[in-house]
C-alpha cells in the first residue's frame, strides 16, 4: 500500500493491491476527481477530464480561457461560488454574510496509519503499518479558511475512508451550514442506486433503482441514523449483481442525523454527496477553531455486491469493532421481554434461567421493567435504580444465582430517555430537549434528555454505573425507544441551536466512550427500537446491535438480508421468539425460526417454560448445533445466494476462511402446487476437493457448477433447509 504525488502529471495515487484512488490537480489548482476503482499498476497522467466549451458554464476569474468551468469538473470537494452549480459538498456563511468561497490546493502530508478523529468513533489500526493517510489542504485565502480532506487506504482492504475537517484561520467566526464527509464525482456512466430504507419492524429494505437525472436525497432528520434511512448507499453498473460488477459501497460511521445526495446532470455525471444532515444544521465555528466530520467508508469492489459486504464484513470485524469482544464468538442468550413484557418476578425469572441453562443457553438478559418501579412505558425513565421488592431476592443475589448456575447475567438500560413521571424529570424539568414556551412531543410517552450537556451524562453516567459496581453484570442492551423533535438546548445561545442534534451525538459518543473504556469486560448490544440505530458509529462502541424488533422469521430474511450488505453477521442480534409472532402474528415451524436466528448471533425470546418436550429438545439442538458451529456462523464469509426481495426463496451461505466447511441455508416463503425445481449452486468450496454433504461425499466443482435439487417433497408455507458441508 503506497500514497504516492506525481509532480509532473500534478496526481496523487492512493494504492494498494486490490485499489487505486487518483486525484489531480488542474491548472487553476482545482483539485478534482480523476478515479477509484480496481488497481492502476502505473496511472500514465493521460486520463484527464477533457476541456469543452459548455454555453453558460462560468469561468472562474482566473482561467486561461472559456474551456474551463467548474460547472462540469469532476471536483473532488466542490463548493459554491465559482461557477459549479451542482449541490456543494460544504456550504459556509463568512462574517460578511457571503456565502461564496474559492478553495484552492495548497499542500499535502501523508501520515502512516491512521490519526484518530477527536470525539467520533472512525475506523482505526492497531499498528502503524496496517494503513497510510493522505492529508490534502485546500485554501480560500481571502476568508483564511482551510479544508483538510483526509484520505485513509488500507493494507489488504479495498477501501477508502474519508473525511473532512475545517480549519478557521481567521479572526471571525464562520457558520458551517453544510460540510460533507466525502464527495465523489462519476462522470459519463449509468449507475443503479442501492439503499436501505423502511420503518420500525420493516429495517433496512434494500431498494436498488436507476440514478435519473435530478437530486436524490437519502437522508435521516429523526436524530438517530434511523430505522427509515440506514447511512449506507451502494452505486452499481446497471449489469452488477451479488457475483460480478462494479459496486461502490458508501457507509457514514455516524449515528445521528445524516444525508446522501445524489445529483446526475445533463452531461450524465454523477455526483454523491455524503455527510452529517445539512437540514436544521449550523455551526458557529469560532476564530481558531476546527470542525471534524464524521468519517464515511467507501468501498469497491469489481465483483459484485457480495465481495463489497466481506470487505465491509471483514474491515468492521477488524478495524472497527474494538474490546475484549474483538473476533471474539458470541454467546447465546435468553432475553425475557416477549416472554413477561414489564410482568416479571424472581421466581418467573429464575424459572426461565432454570430452563435456559438445561438447553445449553449462555447468557440471561433482564430487559425493561426493572428500574425505579417501571410496570409499563409510562414512568421511571431516568430513575436507574432497582424496583424494591420486584426481584425479591435483589439484582445483585439474583445475578450471583444466575452465575452460580453457569450463566452470564445481562441488564436493559435507556440511558438517553427520560419519563415525565420520574424523579429525575421532577427535579430537572430542563434536562429534557424541548423549546421554553412550548409543549413537549412524547414518543412512547417519554421525553429525551439533552446528551449535548455535560450535567445530564455526569448524572446519568454516575446512576448506571452505581448499577454496573455494585451487580456483578456480563452485558447490557442499551435501548433509544423515540426520535428527536424539539430540539433545543437551553444551555446554548440562539446562534447555537443548530449545533443541539451534532453536540447530542458528540455527547453520547463521549458518554460511550468513557463506558466501554471503564468496562471493558462487558458487552454491549445498542438497540433502538430494534434497528433504529443499526450503524457504523454505534459498532465502533457496541459491538452487537438488536437487529430488529420484528423476530418473525419471515421478514427477518429481508431484514437480514439488507442488513448483511454493509454489518457483520457477529453484530447482528437475532432471537428466536414464539408463534404466533408478536409483531406479524404469523406461524412458523421452530426449524425455520432456528434456521434464520442462527444465521445471526443466536437469541431466544420467549417463555421457555411455556414449551413442549418437544419443543425444549429441537432448541436444545439448535443450541448445541449453533454452538459447534458459530466460529463459522458469525465470522465466515457470508454469500447471499438467493435475495428474499426478488422471489419466493432466500438461501445464502456461510463459508469458513480456509474454505473447509460451509454452511447453507434456503427458505421458501410460500408453498405452490406444482411448482418447478429448485437447484442451488454452490459458491467459494475448493474445486478439487471432497465435501461430506446431506450424508453423500461430493467435490466442491460438482456443488458450485452443477449443484443440487431443493427437495421437492418439502411441503408447507415458511419451510427452510440447513446444510453443512465440511472437507473430507
Ligand atoms: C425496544 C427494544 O427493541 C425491545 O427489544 C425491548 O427492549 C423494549 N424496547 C423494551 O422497552
Amino acid at each position: 500500500m503506497t500514497i504516492f504525488f506525481d509532480k509532473k502529471t500534478k496526481t496523487f495515487h492512493l494504492q494498494n493491491a486490490q485499489i487505486s484512488y487518483l486525484l489531480g490537480i488542474e491548472e487553476n489548482n482545482s483539485l478534482v476527481h480523476l478515479y477509484f476503482g480496481k488497481k492502476i499498476k502505473n496511472y500514465s497522467g493521460n486520463y484527464r477530464y477533457p476541456r469543452t466549451d459548455r454555453s453558460f458554464s462560468p469561468n472562474p476569474p482566473d482561467a486561461s480561457d472559456r474551456l474551463l468551468s467548474l460547472d462540469t469538473l469532476p471536483l473532488e470537494f466542490p463548493g459554491n461560488g465559482f461557477g459549479d452549480f451542482r449541490e456543494p459538498a460544504y456550504n459556509l456563511k463568512l462574517k460578511n454574510g457571503s456565502r461564496i468561497t474559492d478553495f484552492r490546493y495548497d499542500s499535502y502530508k501523508i501520515i502512516a496509519g491512521k490519526p484518530t478523529l477527536e470525539g467520533l468513533p472512525a475506523l482505526y489500526v492497531e499498528a502503524e503499518n496496517e494503513a497510510e493517510t493522505l492529508v490534502v489542504t485546500l485554501k480560500d485565502t481571502l476568508s483564511k479558511l482551510q479544508l483538510k480532506l483526509s484520505y485513509t487506504i488500507y493494507k489488504g482492504f479495498a477501501v477508502i475512508a474519508r473525511s473532512t475537517q475545517l480549519v478557521n484561520d481567521s479572526q471571525d467566526s464562520v457558520e458551517v451550514n453544510r460540510l460533507a464527509s466525502q464527495s465523489i464525482d462519476f462522470p459519463n456512466r449509468e449507475l443503479d442506486l442501492i439503499h436501505l430504507n423502511g420503518s420500525w419492524a420493516k429495517e433496512r429494505q434494500l431498494t436498488r433503482e436507476k440514478v435519473n437525472t435530478g437530486i436524490k436525497v437519502l437522508d435521516s432528520k429523526r436524530g438517530s441514523s434511523s430505522h427509515h434511512q440506514n447511512p449506507f448507499v451502494a452505486l452499481v453498473d446497471p449489469t452488477t449483481t451479488e457475483f460480478q460488477g462494479d459496486a461502490y459501497g458508501i457507509n457514514l460511521v455516524y449515528s445521528g442525523n445524516h444525508e446522501t445526495v445524489i445529483q446526475k446532470d445533463p452531461y450524465d455525471q454523477t455526483r454523491v454527496i455524503t455527510g452529517l444532515n445539512s437540514f436544521n444544521f449550523s455551526w458557529q465555528l469560532g476564530a481558531g477553531e476546527t470542525f471534524q466530520t464524521p468519517e464515511a467508508v467507501m468501498v469497491y469492489s469489481s465483483n459484485g455486491l457480495n465481495e463489497l459486504s466481506h470487505t465491509y464484513h471483514d474491515l468492521y470485524n477488524h478495524h472497527l469493532i474494538r474490546g475484549e469482544a474483538k473476533l471474539k464468538e458470541r454467546p447465546t442468550l435468553i432475553n425475557n421481554w416477549e416472554a413477561t413484557y414489564f410482568d416479571f418476578n424472581e421466581e418467573k425469572v429464575m424459572k426461565i434461567v432454570e430452563e435456559a441453562k438445561a438447553l445449553g443457553i449462555e447468557m440471561f438478559v433482564l430487559d425493561d421493567g426493572w428500574f425505579g418501579g417501571r410496570e409499563d412505558d409510562f414512568t421511571s425513565l431516568g430513575d436507574w435504580t432497582e424496583t424494591e421488592g420486584k426481584i425479591a431476592c435483589g439484582l445483585e443475589n439474583l445475578s450471583q444465582k444466575i452465575h452460580e448456575k453457569g450463566l452470564k447475567f445481562g441488564i436493559w438500560f435507556e440511558p438517553e430517555m427520560i419519563s415525565e413521571d420520574s424523579d429525575l424529570f421532577r427535579a430537572h424539568p430542563d434536562w429534557a430537549l424541548g423549546v421554553p414556551g412550548r409543549g413537549r412531543s412524547l414518543g412512547r410517552n417519554q421525553f429525551v434528555l439533552d446528551f449535548s450537556r455535560q450535567d445530564v451524562r455526569d448524572n446519568i453516567y454516575q446512576q448506571m454505573t452505581s448499577i454496573l459496581d455494585r451487580i456483578p453484570i456480563d452485558y447490557v442492551k442499551w435501548d433509544m425507544n423515540r426520535n428527536m423533535i424539539e430540539v433545543y438546548s437551553v444551555l446554548l445561545d440562539s446562534e447555537n441551536q443548530g449545533e443541539v442534534s451534532h453536540r447530542y451525538m458528540l455527547g453520547l459518543y463521549e458518554f460511550l466512550e468513557k463506558l466501554v473504556t471503564n468496562y471493558p469486560e462487558i458487552l454491549f448490544e445498542s438497540c433502538s427500537g430494534g434497528g433504529g440505530r443499526f450503524d457504523a458509529g454505534l459498532l465502533y462502541y457496541m459491538p452487537q446491535t438488536w437487529t430488529s424488533d420484528n423476530t418473525d422469521a419471515v421478514a427477518r430474511l429481508k431484514i437480514q438480508y439488507g442488513t448483511s450488505l454493509a454489518y457483520p453477521i457477529s453484530s447482528m442480534g437475532a432471537h428466536v421468539s414464539a408463534i404466533p409472532n408478536h409483531q406479524t402474528e404469523r406461524k412458523t415451524s421452530l426449524a425455520t425460526r432456528g434456521n434464520v436466528a442462527m444465521s445471526g448471533v443466536l437469541g431466544y425470546e420467549l417463555d421457555l417454560t411455556q414449551l413442549s418436550t418437544e419443543e425444549k429438545k429441537e432448541i436444545k439442538e439448535q443450541v448445541n448445533f449453533y454452538k459447534q458451529h458459530r466460529q463459522l456462523l458469525q465470522f465466515g464469509t457470508f454469500y447471499r445466494l438467493k435475495s428474499p426481495f426478488e422471489g419466493n426463496d432466500t438461501a445464502w451461505m456461510f463459508v469458513s476462511k480456509n474454505q473447509e466447511e460451509a454452511m447453507v441455508f434456503y427458505y421458501r416463503v410460500l408453498t405452490e402446487a406444482s411448482a418447478p425445481l429448485t437447484t442451488l449452486k454452490l459458491v467459494r468450496l475448493l474445486e478439487d476437493e471432497n465435501y461430506e454433504f446431506d450424508g453423500k461425499m461430493i467435490a466442491g466443482d460438482e456443488l458450485m457448477n452443477i449443484g443440487f435439487y431443493i427437495n421437492p417433497e418439502l411441503s408447507g408455507d415458511y419451510v427452510s433447509q440447513r446444510f453443512y458441508l465440511r472437507k473430507v
